[in-house]
């Protein structure tokens, strides 16, 4: 073996270059690969010094790799030169270690590692690569700030969690891309540069240097495309595509992401869902080893927000909206029955049990809450105490008998507190929805390993959007279902959509819908939006001229990829489920992207920029 005890750091590099005129260095296995059958054996091991012990003269080395850890020995049996080389061994030095396997004395063996009843007993030491003191220890019981990891993301990429993320996420898509296979689906690339599309968001833009002054928009989702590809009769098309969408970001949202996009074509809203259901209940199955029974519930988008005021609601605890408009329109107190007279909603949820959990201050956080976060206008609130009355410094402002009804509505119990929102249907849904997964959290009413799983159908056509116009709710694509086509006329915002979302633990995961493939219903979708005809033959012409080329009936759905990393590895952030992604600010810490570029650059482009002369650029921060 070359090298074998004469690397010192000093003479490192110089050795470095003589080892790889020696050839290829070869390991034998994998540090998480051994076990009480190689016992006896002489192996090779190549990985990164995770941590060193010296105990009473024997030096103890675990070394580590992507597959595990070995605990490697230098004792006294080892040969003096390799232990030396061994002693000047720092965290995250890659070495190569060959010895003998030998089974690990009995108190010392580790059960929590795969490899725990093994130990290699060294006899040569190469030193491969040194390391500088790591910023971002892999092997770190604390986790640095976020900042931090994103800048040294290689360093990040070495922890086992995130190593175990990224193998979660690469069997996630292997599954996927088998299934849809398994069920004749037609893998399609689909363009980066392209124009852009309808999903809503803002674009990514490239520019031309052939067409100055014209830019490329990268794609928010393949939609377009895909619908094309049902036109040009490709049936069942399937692709793991890159979005982007320069949006407010979240710990659920990153500007680029992945889905996996399919389409289908003579098919309705019932076949997709079912397709999804499969793949689901396999993917469950075989990475979580849960058993999911099909078809996944569904309920309606108007059910979802009466009973849980959330389009994507977690159905893993009850805590269901109630409303009490009616008995509210009855009473004096003035904040309820201004709202009950005036077309609004009074709803409340009960807290089973909580009322002694929450003092007035927790309570007037709670308020701060629904009042900020969603802008509802207070929170009425009450204890229901032993003798099942309502306490609560309002409480003297109601009848009696109407007290006794929330009661009654409310199913309340002794030691249950009742909170309240009076407001516009919609700030109702927002804050109690609100409220409501922020308090099944604190107060722990699920379990964080559980799995749910279900989908949200028929959304609404239209939303009204800022302006009082209407805004495409899902798509301007989206079909509506048969027999709410009428009310496209008479009243729209009642019209319902072939539309689903999959929903997991309250997350969306996925969303699709069925497509329209009539030209008439589709000029009638975009006369509802606004989109007049000359730009609607500007951004889409070349899908309403496909349209008239026998389009078959078609739909799909896209899956969001980190997203479902995200919730079958119950991770908090995004950010965890992607190698190298960006932070809340849309920045790349470890590349240092977006960077300015040179004037050159510019020039060729035809573009000057309006910012500042160039500077350096801020470091970006989360
Ligand atoms: P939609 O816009 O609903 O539909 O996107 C589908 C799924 O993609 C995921 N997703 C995101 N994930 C991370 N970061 C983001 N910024 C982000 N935005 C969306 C979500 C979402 O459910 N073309 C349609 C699909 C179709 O109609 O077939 C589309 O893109 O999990
Ligand atoms: P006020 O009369 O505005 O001081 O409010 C009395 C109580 O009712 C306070 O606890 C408020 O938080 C609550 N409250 C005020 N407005 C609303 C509302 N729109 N919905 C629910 N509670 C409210």
């Amino acid at each position: 073996m070359p090298g074998f005890g004469r690397c010192a750091d000093s003479t490192f590099k110089g050795l470095l270059a003589a080892e790889f005129r020696g050839g290829l260095l070869k390991r034998t296995h994998t540090c998480g690969e051994l076990r009480t059958e190689q016992i006896g054996q002489t192996v090779t091991l190549c990985g990164w010094l995770d941590r060193q012990r010296d105990h009473k003269g024997v030096l103890f080395i675990d070394l580590r790799d992507r597959y595990g850890k070995t605990q490697v020995v230098f004792g006294p049996e080892t040969d003096e030169a390799a232990c030396e080389v061994a002693r000047t061994l720092r965290s995250e030095y890659v070495i190569q270690v060959t010895g003998q396997v030998a089974q690990r004395p009995e108190e010392t063996a580790n059960p929590k590692l795969a490899t725990g009843e093994i130990e290699l007993r060294a006899e040569q030491v190469t030193l491969l690569n040194a390391s500088l003191t790591p910023p971002v220890a892999p092997s770190g019981q604390e986790l640095p700030g976020e900042d931090l990891r994103l800048k040294y993301r290689f360093l990040d990429l070495r922890r086992a969690e995130m190593q175990e993320t990224l193998r979660l996420r690469d069997a996630l898509v292997k599954g996927m891309r088998d299934y849809f296979a398994e069920h004749d689906f037609l893998d399609v690339e689909t363009p980066m540069l392209g124009r852009s599309t309808p999903e809503g968001a803002r674009d990514y833009l490239v520019p031309s240097r052939v067409h100055h002054g014209s830019f490329y928009a990268l794609p928010q989702s393949p939609q377009l495309y895909k619908q094309i590809l049902m036109i040009a009769g490709y049936d069942r098309y399937v692709q793991v595509a890159r979005c982007f969408r320069d949006e407010d970001l979240r710990a659920d949202r990153q500007p680029e992401f992945t889905q996996l996009d399919m389409e289908m074509s003579f098919v309705d809203a019932d076949d997709v869902i079912g397709m999804i259901d499969g793949l689901v209940a396999r993917l469950a199955k075989e990475q979580l080893g849960i058993e999911v029974s099909l078809p996944l519930p569904r309920m309606t988008y108007d059910e979802a927000m009466q009973r849980f005021g959330h389009d994507a609601p977690d159905l893993r605890f009850g805590l269901e909206l109630v409303d009490c408009t009616e008995i509210a329109g009855q009473t004096e107190f003035r904040v309820f029955r201004q709202v009950a007279d005036s077309g609004g909603k009074v709803r409340g949820i009960n807290v089973s049990g909580a009322a002694s959990q929450f003092s007035r201050k927790d309570i007037d956080e709670l308020t701060d809450y629904v009042k900020q976060d969603f802008g509802a206008k207070g929170l009425a609130w009450f204890k229901v105490d032993e003798a099942g009355q309502l306490a609560s410094p309002i409480a003297k402002n109601f009848e009696p008998e109407v007290l006794a009804q929330i009661v009654d509505r409310m199913q309340a119990a002794p030691g249950d507190l009742l909170l309240f929102v009076a407001d516009r249907y919609e700030v109702t849904c927002r804050a109690l929805g609100g409220l409501r997964t922020r308090l099944a959290a604190q107060l722990e009413l699920y379990d964080p390993q559980a799995m749910h799983f279900s989908w949200v159908v028929e959304f609404p056509m239209f939303a009204q959007d800022e302006e009082g116009g209407l805004a495409a709710m899902h798509h301007p694509f989206t079909a509506p279902l048969a027999e709410d086509v009428e009310l496209l006329k008479t009243d729209p915002l009642a019209a319902r959509a072939q539309a689903y979302d999959l929903v997991i633990n309250g997350s969306e995961a996925g969303g699709g819908t069925i497509r329209i493939h009539d030209n008439q219903v589709q000029q009638q979708v975009f006369d509802l939006l606004g989109i007049d005809r000359e730009t609607a033959a500007e951004r889409f012409g070349f899908l309403l001229d496909a349209l008239q080329y026998g389009a078959p009936p078609h739909g799909g759905i896209a899956l969001g990829i980190d997203r479902f990393v995200m919730l079958f590895g119950r991770l908090e952030s995004i950010r965890d489920c992607i190698a190298f992604p960006k932070t809340q600010r849309a920045a790349d810490l470890m590349t240092g992207a977006p960077g300015l570029v040179d004037n050159k650059q510019l020039q060729e482009l035809n573009i000057k920029s309006l910012a500042m002369p160039p500077k350096a650029v801020p470091p970006a921060s989360l």
